[in-house]
């Protein structure tokens, strides 16, 4: 069976806890699009791990873990996750294939994400400032672009390079007033890379279409959310790839039809870093609670997230866009302890009552929610391993999000915990 993981609000659902279970059953774990923007979580007993590029299969032994096309890969910090991983006694060598077509983000990507936010102020995206969205512009304008094919030849790289940074350095210095990055000192690096990386450069495409011709299981492992994809989702406030499962065909060379399954993660409240669009957002002590219960601080920037009310527009949006077929809900035990839960059923625009989610922001900004308010609960939920375990009034919670948003819930999350999941199918 190949399963797609994906995540149904604007990231940090728990998608790496999710893919980290369904590994225990797969073969090979992908990561289809994204960089090291992406910070996903997976905690065994009172390990905690962190993968920024490495999918989460990395984590179980004996899972083949791939970084597909779409990819953009910050060489320095996968070596520092592989390094890291091989020292926590999980090596990658043997079970880590990478793109050969997959493209690469360099000090000059960062260094454009990190001026160009500065010199936009109050208007910035808040990105995580890892050079994604430069990177992926090289990738689209072609004519600057490195891959990891490059590595293979590095005369002909430091050509590239040369011309690249003496692009780069003229618009640096002309826009921003930057100081020019040397040549030299990227080339170096991208020796260190090459020298270490090289090994696991393939053709990707050809080894999935291989696997799952032999029967091999596969996971799909979605990074950010399905509401902060380039096409589908709030923009300009969304990350510079198809985040959303519609990235599958695209990022991987896998087609959709060779997909058996799809899983929605969700928590079952909203969180979103950075700046952008978030109707049901609890800028308030209801959010601070949130935040506190649910140590809500990107995993990858540490900023904290911005917390409000589950918003079904939203999940039940990305479920039409990603073809999904059940739910994974998380973090049900952080909503302990509040009296009553509000959950966005609807919104209404112009006076009409409307369910189907407008991801153009001007249309957004129109939005007001339409809550429904259910009771919560006090026990503390962390120990459950069962659905009827549940309190009536959190059993209830979750079986009005499955009726509202009309798909199963399989999965759910009563803390951090690798074993802290009800599994309910
Ligand atoms: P991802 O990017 O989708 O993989 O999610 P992150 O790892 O960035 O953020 C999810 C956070 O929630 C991590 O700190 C997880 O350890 C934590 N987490 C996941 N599931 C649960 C849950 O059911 N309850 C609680 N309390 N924490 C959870
Ligand atoms: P995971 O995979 C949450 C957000 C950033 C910013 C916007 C653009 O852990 O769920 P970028 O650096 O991509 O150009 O930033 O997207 N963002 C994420 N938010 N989780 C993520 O990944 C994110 N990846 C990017 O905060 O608002
Ligand atoms: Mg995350």
């Amino acid at each position: 069976m190949n399963i797609c993981v994906v995540g149904l609000q604007w990231g940090d659902e728990g998608k790496g806890k999710v893919v980290d279970i369904l590994a225990e059953n797969s073969d090979i774990v992908v990561r289809y699009g994204g960089g090291s923007n992406a910070g996903h979580t997976v905690v065994i007993g009172d390990e905690r791990f962190a993968l920024h590029l490495l999918p989460s299969g990395a984590v179980r032994g004996g899972v083949t873990c791939i970084i597909a096309n779409a990819v953009v890969v910050d060489p320095a910090v996968l070596i520092g996750e592989i390094d890291g991983l091989a020292e926590r006694g999980f090596a990658l060598s043997g079970r880590l294939l990478i793109s050969e077509n997959a493209h690469v983000v360099l000090d000059y990507h960062k260094r454009e994400d990190q001026l160009r936010e500065e010199s936009l102020g109050k208007e910035k995206l808040g990105t995580t400032v890892r050079g994604i969205g430069p990177c992926y512009a090289d990738k689209v304008g072609r004519s600057y672009a490195v891959r990891m094919s490059d590595f293979r030849n590095l005369t002909e790289l430091n050509k590239k390079l040369r011309t690249i940074l003496a692009y780069k350095n003229k618009l640096f210095a002309a826009l921003y007033g930057a100081e020019p990055l040397s040549v030299d000192a990227v080339m170096e690096n991208c020796k260190q890379y090459a020298a270490r990386l090289v090994p696991f450069v393939t053709d990707t495409t050809e080894w999935l279409h291989a696997a799952i011709a032999e029967g091999k299981s596969v996971l799909f492992e979605g990074a950010q959310g399905s509401l902060l994809d380039l096409d589908h989702g709030t923009f300009p406030y969304v990350t510079s790839s198809n985040s959303s499962s519609l990235g599958v065909p695209s990022g991987c060379g896998v087609p959709a039809r060779m997909i058996d399954k799809y899983v929605g993660v969700a928590k079952v409240y909203t969180t979103r870093v950075g700046a952008g669009p978030f109707p049901t957002e609890q800028d308030n002590e209801i959010g601070q609670y949130i935040r506190d219960k649910g140590h809500e601080y990107g995993t990858t920037t540490g900023r904290p997230r911005r917390c409000g009310w589950f918003d079904a527009v939203v999940a039940s949006y990305s479920v039409k866009i990603g073809s999904i077929d059940s739910l994974a809900l998380l973090h049900l035990d952080t909503l302990g302890g509040l009296k009553e839960l509000s959950l966005c059923s609807a919104y209404e625009i112009d006076g009409q009552r409307k369910t189907f989610f407008p991801a153009n922001i001007d249309r957004l900004a129109k939005a007001k929610p339409i809550y429904e308010r259910m009771p919560g609960w006090d026990e503390d939920i962390s120990q459950a391993t069962a659905f009827d375990e549940l309190p009536a009034n959190a059993q209830a919670y979750v079986r009005r999000i499955e009726a509202i948003i009309g798909k199963p819930v399989e999965m759910i999350g009563v803390g951090p915990k690798r074993t802290q999941t009800i599994i309910r199918s």
